[in-house]
């Protein structure tokens, strides 16, 4: 990685919020508390990034590196989710499909860059995976999904009718969405690799205008087995946890494979109400297994990754896994994740939970980040990278867009990507500055 721009440096002091005390581990409920409660020790932090807005003002923005050679368009595509998680295998029961969606944006460069908002005279915004062109050999979802949802679909179609390449359609002024591809983490020379990399294509017919690469995370690697199932052969951890489900509630999981979960869990994820009177799904996950990971084995870094991709995969690996930021300090605990006060899928960390930066504004009230914008109407994504995936990244592949567009990894800061001069004006971050 190399050095961060002057900019931060000349910062001084960060005004994040990291209270030192935060253990590991199963403390992390009481951590959790301690981060809301932690603002008053750091008022002289805010402080301090008063000082901010000024340094930004003076040209401490000016392109480290040349961008590479722009054209009259600039693309920019980011998966909607940090990780999507599937399994591999269906015929016991369903938690996630294949699924995996990516959002586009095409800026016309200018002195006040504006957004492209339609696709017409023969222009089109394209995406297609070198190297991972099929699934329907990989896994034995298109065998089950009939029988799971009720509706079969075409090899290689996933649920909204979206193949493996295809193209963009506009979900919002500016906003363009390729939804539920069903890519595997397998490529089609059976490499397994959870950041499969797309090419984003804005075209006017053949000609490319833009382009860019995005990465599609989507992993299996879900632990179940690190817990269920047993040594003894035959019986496997899937098997294992419709057994333990029948006997513990008095369901009839067994005799009834393959069982879509969220049946019966309401599941925001996949738009399914469930039956009135039963857990949602996440609440039920978390809450159940929350004083269960004691089981664990001591290797696994992180208690999250028992369920979510994952030792392998790290879905978790941005600029906060380099800081030492993991999810318990964001999210809390598995107790936290299953209160049933908060709403699964809605009320999620928020940047403002720690960063507090004068001059900048986070997501604004009720808007998740992946749906937020900020600077002049800019989605956050675009300068900052998807959920997990906040640049500079761990990942070689998430940063790629980002260092192909400004010559360097981390948050777009290069204004020249978009507006042809660099702008005197300070850098307005929040949306209506
Ligand atoms: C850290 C160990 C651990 C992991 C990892 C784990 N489980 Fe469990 N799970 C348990 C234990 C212990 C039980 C209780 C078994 C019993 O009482 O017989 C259980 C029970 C269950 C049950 C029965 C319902 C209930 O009351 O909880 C389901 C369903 C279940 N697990 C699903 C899963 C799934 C799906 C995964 C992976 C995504 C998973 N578990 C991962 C330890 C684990
Ligand atoms: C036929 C309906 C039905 C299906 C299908 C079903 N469940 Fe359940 N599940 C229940 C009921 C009922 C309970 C007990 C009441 C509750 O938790 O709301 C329960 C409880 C649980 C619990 C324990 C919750 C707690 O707080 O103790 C877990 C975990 C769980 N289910 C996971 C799963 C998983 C994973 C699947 C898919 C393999 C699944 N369930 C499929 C009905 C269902
Ligand atoms: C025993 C398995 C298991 C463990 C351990 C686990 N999760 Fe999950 N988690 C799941 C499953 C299954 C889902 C998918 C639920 C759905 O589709 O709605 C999920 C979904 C989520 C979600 C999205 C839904 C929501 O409630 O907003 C968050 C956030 C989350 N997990 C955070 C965590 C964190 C943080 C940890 C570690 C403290 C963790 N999980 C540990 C099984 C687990
Ligand atoms: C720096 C804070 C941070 C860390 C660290 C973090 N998360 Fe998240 N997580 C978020 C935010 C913010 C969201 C909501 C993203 C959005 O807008 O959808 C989120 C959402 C999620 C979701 C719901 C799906 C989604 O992307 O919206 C899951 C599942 C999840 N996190 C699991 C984890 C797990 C597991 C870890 C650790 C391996 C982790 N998170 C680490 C901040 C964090
Ligand atoms: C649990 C606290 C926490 C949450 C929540 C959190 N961050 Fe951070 N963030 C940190 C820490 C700690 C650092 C590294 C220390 C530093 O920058 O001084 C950091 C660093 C960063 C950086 C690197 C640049 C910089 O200023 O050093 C960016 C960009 C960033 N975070 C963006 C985000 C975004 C976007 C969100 C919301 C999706 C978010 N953060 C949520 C704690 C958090
Ligand atoms: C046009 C690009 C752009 C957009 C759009 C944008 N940001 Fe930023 N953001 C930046 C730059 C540049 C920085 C300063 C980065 C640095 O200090 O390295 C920054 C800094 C941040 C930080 C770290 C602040 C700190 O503590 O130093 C967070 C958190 C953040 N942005 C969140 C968001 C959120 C949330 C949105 C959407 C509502 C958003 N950003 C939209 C460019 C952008
Ligand atoms: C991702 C593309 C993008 C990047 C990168 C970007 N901007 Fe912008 N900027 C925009 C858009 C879009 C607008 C809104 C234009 C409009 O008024 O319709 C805007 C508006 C502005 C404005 C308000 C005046 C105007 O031109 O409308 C200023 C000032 C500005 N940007 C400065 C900056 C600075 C300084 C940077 C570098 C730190 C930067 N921008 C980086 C896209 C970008």
């Amino acid at each position: 990685m190399e050095p961060r721009s002057e900019t931060l440096a000349e910062r001084g002091d960060s005004p994040v919020r990291l209270p030192s005390a935060w253990s590991s581990g199963h403390e992390q409920r009481s951590g959790w508390t301690r981060l809301k409660q932690a603002a008053p020790s750091l008022v002289s932090v805010g402080v301090l990034a008063s000082i901010v807005p000024a340094v930004l003002g003076l040209g401490a923005w000016s392109a480290t590196s040349v961008p590479r050679e722009l054209g009259e368009y600039v693309v920019f595509a980011q998966n909607d989710l940090g990780m999507h998680c599937m399994q591999r295998d269906y015929s016991r029961f369903l938690i996630l499909p294949p699924y995996n969606s990516v959002n586009a944006w095409v800026y016309r460069r200018g002195e006040s860059p504006q957004p492209v908002t339609e696709l017409q005279g023969g222009r089109s915004l394209t995406i297609h995976v070198p190297g991972n062109t099929r699934s329907s050999d990989k896994t034995n979802w298109w065998r089950h999904a009939e029988s799971l949802l009720g509706q079969a679909f075409e090899p290689e179609i996933g649920l909204t009718g979206n193949g493996m390449s295809g193209e963009f359609e506009l979900a919002a002024r500016g906003l363009f969405e390729y939804v539920g591809m069903p890519i595997t983490p397998l490529d089609d020379a059976d490499r397994v690799n959870p950041y499969q990399l797309a090419t984003v294509e804005f075209r006017q017919g053949d000609d490319i205008l833009a382009s860019t690469q995005a990465v599609l995370p989507v992993s299996w690697e879900l632990r179940c087995d690190l817990c269920h199932g047993d040594p003894a052969p035959g019986l496997n951890a899937e098997l294992d946890i419709l057994r333990d489900h029948d006997r513990l509630h008095g369901t009839t999981l067994e005799a009834s494979q393959p069982v879509f979960c969220a049946g019966c869990h309401a599941d925001p994820a996949l738009g399914a109400a469930g039956q009135p009177g039963v857990s949602a799904f996440s609440h039920a996950m978390h809450g159940a297994h929350a004083d269960r990971l004691v089981d664990l084995p001591m290797t696994l870094a992180n208690e999250c990754y028992a369920c979510h991709p994952g030792e392998r995969a790290q879905c978790q690996r941005d600029v906060h896994q380099m800081n030492q930021v993991n999810c318990n300090d964001c999210h809390g605990g598995m107790a936290d994740v299953g209160d049933e006060a908060r709403t699964p899928w809605i009320d999620e960390p928020r940047c403002a939970d720690c960063h507090e930066r004068q001059g900048f504004e986070f997501e604004p009230a009720g808007v998740l980040f992946r749906n937020a914008r900020g600077h002049g109407g800019v989605a956050c994504v675009v300068c900052h990278g998807s959920p997990h995936a906040i640049t500079p990244t761990v990942t070689e592949a998430d940063n790629l867009q980002h260092l192909s567009i400004q010559g360097h990894a981390g948050t777009l800061d290069t204004c020249t990507v978009c507006h042809i001069q660099q702008p005197t004006d300070p850098f307005p971050h929040r949306r209506d500055d």
